[in-house]
């Protein structure tokens, strides 16, 4: 879990370098100065440091000597590392108008460079609203049965008494309530199966280093988007062709009218998909399993909450 939330701190983090780089650009001297850390070899910096073990015990290990701020390069780009809430209060809400997302070329191309998070402007703005406004009380509320049968299997799974990893088996709940919401609830077992298996390969993937060598997970990554790619395609062709009006997130994608009436691809949809996933996923899960850890370091506020929700 601290490893997602540092990444995700990352991914923020090369917002500052963005920032800092226009400033230059348009000609104003930044006088602020950098925060305390390495900024390691020329070119390739602090990756190897990274990804040569943990990623956990680079970030703890920095922490410890530099703090709750620090700067560093990674995959090519300066950083500066964010621990702290106040530090990410400030980048994603007080001053948010500063920075402007960006994302690793490698990143990108796993998630799909179509996914509303890499756009500005009228696309991002029209996906954007699609995707909210595809997850409205109503919507919400219909998915209700299912989501019951989600967690009641998930619950069934971890009877038996073995140890299981919180965040783990959240991330699993997460990704299936993700499917529902994209494609209702009668996605054949087949896709759903392929989806996952080879979604799971992509998220393994998703922060190793970029190379060229076969069997790395970098490798296996880039092979199961590519097969995502085509199991979605595959779906969403199914879809146009049973014409299925169905109160989800596939459904809204298919109904996407740009500004001069254009459509989305099915390229566009498939990234967008991906993207929606990656977005709810570790996201979800994350809050999940900080609230069941602070429902059972809280014995009282438990309580609380099972006397507002079953009674
Ligand atoms: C508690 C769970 C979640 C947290 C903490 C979270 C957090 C965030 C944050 C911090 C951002 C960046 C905002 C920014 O750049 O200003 C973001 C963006 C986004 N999230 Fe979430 N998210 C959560 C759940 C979800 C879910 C369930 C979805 C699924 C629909 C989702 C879809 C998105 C999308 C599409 C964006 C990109 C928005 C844009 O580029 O305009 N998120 N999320």
């Amino acid at each position: 879990m601290e490893i997602a939330a540092y990444f995700f701190i990352f991914i923020l983090s090369i917002l500052i370098f963005v920032l800092l780089s226009r400033n230059r650009r348009v000609g104003r001297i930044v006088q602020g100065k950098l925060p305390p850390g390495s900024m390691g070899w020329p070119y390739i910096g602090e990756t190897l440091q990274l990804y040569s073990r943990d990623p956990s015990v680079f970030f703890a290990s920095k922490q410890k000597r530099y703090g709750e701020i620090f700067k560093t390069h990674i995959l090519g780009c300066p950083c500066v590392m964010l621990a702290s809430p106040e530090a990410a209060r400030f980048v994603l809400v007080t001053q948010a108008h500063l920075f402007k997302p960006t994302y690793p070329k490698s990143k990108e191309n796993f998630i799909g460079p179509s996914a509303l998070f890499f756009h500005q402007g009228e696309y991002h703005m029209r996906l954007r609203k699609l995707v909210q406004g595809s997850l409205t009380l109503n919507t919400l509320r219909d998915m209700v049965g299912d989501l019951n049968a989600i967690f009641s299997s998930s619950l069934d799974s971890l009877s038996g008494g073995h140890v299981v990893n919180t965040f783990h088996e959240l991330k699993k709940i997460s990704f299936d309530v993700g499917i529902l919401a994209v494609f209702g609830g009668n996605l054949d077992a087949h896709y759903a199966k392929e989806l996952k298996k080879n979604y799971t390969i992509l998220d393994k993937g998703y922060n190793s280093f970029p190379t060229i060598i076969p069997g790395t997970l970098y490798k296996k990554a880039k092979m199961a988007r590519r097969r995502l790619s085509t199991i979605l395609e595959e779906i969403i062709r199914l879809r146009k062709e049973t014409r299925a009006d169905k109160n989800d997130l596939l459904t809204s994608f298919l109904a996407y009218k740009g500004e001069n009436g254009e459509v989305l691809s099915d390229n566009q949809i498939a990234d967008n998909i991906i993207g929606v996933l990656f977005a709810a996923q570790d996201t979800t899960a994350s809050v999940m399993t900080w609230t069941i850890k602070f429902l059972h370091d809280h014995p009282k506020l438990l309580e609380a909450v099972k006397v507002v929700h079953f009674f």
